[in-house]
């Protein structure tokens, strides 16, 4: 495994449509390894959630991890089905280091996605779950939060020393 480059705000691969990943292609060892690269980085900068264009890799594939008991889900050509009310929530992304803002995300939302075993999934999520599997699939459509936000509401924090 390995940690990858991030790409970041400016970069234009961000604005770019990621494409399909066929099915015959999720158990190949790029693909996984992708996948493993993608949660090591993840982890890395203590993101909730990476999609692999932020890794220059325009492919649908979205790693996410609330740090709870699941650990790490990957959801591979994900599509939302379905959303539900709205929340307003604070947002950051790991491409716009230090930034932060409020956003409307929906509720809860059903998804449904293929999972690193090739296997098709629904997942129904509210609260910060809705939220992440919202912001990943937009950076797979190449939206990017800031675009978005709650005008006013951006602000810059700085980071903490280590
Ligand atoms: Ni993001």
């Amino acid at each position: 495994m390995a940690i990858r480059n991030l790409r970041y705000q400016g970069d234009d691969i961000l604005k770019k449509k990621s494409k399909e990943v066929p099915e015959e292609d999720i158990s190949s060892e790029k693909i996984q390894t992708l996948i493993d690269d993608m949660i090591e980085t993840m982890h890395k900068y203590n993101g909730v959630g990476l999609a692999a264009v932020q890794v220059g890799v325009l492919k649908r594939i979205v790693v996410i991890d609330l740090y709870d008991d699941k650990g790490p889900i990957v959801l591979i050509n994900p599509v939302i089905i379905k959303t539900k009310g709205e929340q307003e929530v604070e947002e950051g992304c790991l491409s716009f280091p230090n930034e932060f803002a409020k956003i409307i995300r929906p509720a809860e939302v059903v998804a449904e996605y293929t999972d690193r075993e090739g296997k098709r999934m629904q997942v129904k999520a509210k609260e910060l779950l809705a939220q992440a599997i919202s912001h990943e699939v937009d950076h797979l459509n190449g939206e990017v939060f800031i675009d978005k936000i709650i005008p006013g509401t951006l602000e810059y924090v700085e980071p903490e020393e280590n």
